[in-house]
């Protein structure tokens, strides 16, 4: 009895590193996301509505892909890296912004780059904004462990 407690415990420390780690690169990519949007992107997506907008603002953006995409993030960054190197109204889930605003000039930065960005896109919950998709993600990513504790007994 004794030993199967520590065993649990200790599958349970290695489990919270091991989440903790990846959490970490997480972080580190949306981070750096967040410092390459402010650089490319903001000239035209700002965080909020606004006077003259040349661009709906990353919310709105986030909104559109998450409703496509839901928690397939590998899609939604695709999506987005796709869709800023080579923009193309076909593809756009944002036809009433293409009509109010033009389409978007191509911006084919290194797809490392882009990728950054799209992860940030995906994972940021843009302040002040209530976003129950988001929250559900993150609820979903906080009970995932769970299953995948290895069996000690
Ligand atoms: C020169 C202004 C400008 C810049 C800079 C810009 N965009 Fe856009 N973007 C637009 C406009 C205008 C739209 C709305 C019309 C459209 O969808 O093409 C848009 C729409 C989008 C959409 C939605 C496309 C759709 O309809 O499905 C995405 C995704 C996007 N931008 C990503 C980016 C990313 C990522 C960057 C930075 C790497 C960026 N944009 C930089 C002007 C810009």
């Amino acid at each position: 009895m004794r030993r199967t407690t520590k065993a649990l415990l200790l599958a349970a420390i290695n489990l919270l590193a091991a989440a903790h780690g990846s959490a970490n690169e997480t972080d580190e990519l949306v981070s750096l996301g967040k410092s390459k949007f402010e650089l490319m992107c903001m000239a035209c997506h700002k965080y909020e509505h606004g006077p003259n907008m040349l661009a709906p603002p990353a919310f709105a953006v986030q909104m559109h892909y998450e409703n496509r995409y839901g928690e397939d993030e590998k899609a939604f960054r695709k999506a987005i890296v796709d869709w800023a190197k080579s923009p193309d109204p076909k593809k756009a889930l944002m036809p009433g912004a293409i009509r109010k605003f033009k389409v978007m000039p191509p911006l084919p930065l290194p797809d490392a780059d882009l990728d950054a960005i799209a992860a940030y896109l995906y994972h940021s919950n843009f302040e002040g904004e209530c976003d129950p998709a988001e929250m559900e993600r993150n609820r979903s990513a906080a009970l995932q462990p769970a299953s995948t504790l290895p069996d000690q007994n």
